[in-house]
């Protein structure tokens, strides 16, 4: 059962983001039409250590909902304790990371490792199960390496541990980020088990959500890359699914007013000069969906304080309307 309840379309996620998915970012997909967000993942560790930096990170905001928690960890028993703590700070679901590839998690045998190691991965689900009231899910990829392909495998052990659904991002830890997902495992899964499938990889535009839930049958989609400068990607996946019509497509100006409410959120969460570094990145991935602009000018990676970053945006909109008009 996914851990929220929709009728008649298949639901839209919008992904954990290491860095990116923080109260900020939440809140405005959800605005545009994410079903359900999580913040980045959590470690399990950390959290049952009750690190302050860890519980800043699962902070939600007012009135949030639809809002799953993602830990990483290898440990039944600090996975199921962690979980606890997920249900008891307000959180929908919790969710389990086994799709990381980053050398600082894989080599601790946590995110994409647990693929090599099934039978863990079982006994960290059913623990979890057995101590929350809240769905718990489970997040992978199609495989350690070319040679190792087990999406099918893993999605049975999850199936009968007690995952409530699983989300398959088609690539394996070897792939990386690339190439293209193979959209043929998530069709495989979704034939192979009865729990919901929800696939990830490679949506760019909401036609491509459309194509995904038709060529694999998946139970809902999950956004990653293809939101970062563009959560109204969300608003035309919703419009297609739900009128088969197209969503007005976002103006340049509209694009700028988000950026800069984004921007303002990290300021207020984070302090003017941390919440502003953070933000760079996140302004050039805005200002590259702003059609007709110049190269990105790499002031822009330099900004230090909101105000900057206004009248860079505001001036080079501006420049865009006179040329325009
Ligand atoms: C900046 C960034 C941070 C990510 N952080 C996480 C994370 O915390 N947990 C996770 O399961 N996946 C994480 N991922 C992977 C995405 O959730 C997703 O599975 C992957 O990017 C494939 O989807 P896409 O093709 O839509 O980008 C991250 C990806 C990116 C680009």
């Amino acid at each position: 059962m996914l851990p929220l309840n929709l009728r008649d379309r298949p639901a839209v996620f919008a992904a954990p983001l290491a860095g990116v998915s923080d109260i900020a970012y939440r809140s405005i997909v959800k605005r545009m039409g994410a079903d359900y967000c999580f913040p980045e993942m959590i470690a399990s560790e950390g959290l049952i250590r009750d690190n302050g930096r860890t519980m800043d990170m699962m902070r939600l905001y007012e009135g949030e909902t639809n809002v799953g928690c993602q830990l990483f960890g290898t440990r039944p028993g600090a996975v199921a304790h962690a979980a606890q703590v997920v249900e008891q700070q307000g959180f929908n679901s919790a969710d389990l990371n086994c799709g990381c590839p980053v050398h600082k998690v894989v080599d601790k045998n946590g995110g994409a490792a647990l693929l090599k190691t099934p039978l863990l991965l079982g006994q960290i689900i059913e623990e979890s199960v057995k101590r929350i009231s809240i769905p718990f899910s489970i997040k992978i990829r199609s495989g350690w390496d070319k040679k190792s392909i087990n999406y099918v495998e893993i999605g049975k052990v999850a199936e009968q541990s007690g995952a409530a659904y699983i989300t398959l991002h088609a690539r394996t830890q070897s792939e990386m980020f690339l190439p293209e997902a193979h959209w043929d495992h998530i069709a495989e899964l979704k034939q192979s088990v009865k729990i919901p499938v929800i696939g990830n990889g490679n949506i760019w535009t909401a036609e491509d959500a459309i194509r995904m839930i038709k060529e694999t049958g998946c139970d809902g989609v999950m956004i990653a890359s293809g939101s970062l400068g563009n959560p109204f990607i969300f608003r035309e996946i919703r419009s297609l699914l739900e009128s088969g019509t197209p969503a007005a497509p976002a103006t340049n100006q509209e694009r700028v007013l988000v950026c800069l409410e984004h921007v303002k959120k990290m300021v207020e969460l984070f302090g003017e000069g941390p919440g502003i570094r953070r933000a760079r990145k996140l302004i050039g991935w805005y200002y590259q969906y702003i059609s007709g602009r110049k190269r990105i000018d790499q002031k822009l990676f330099q900004v230090d304080t909101y105000a900057e970053v206004e009248r860079y945006l505001t001036e080079a909109l501006t420049k865009l309307q006179e040329k325009a008009a």
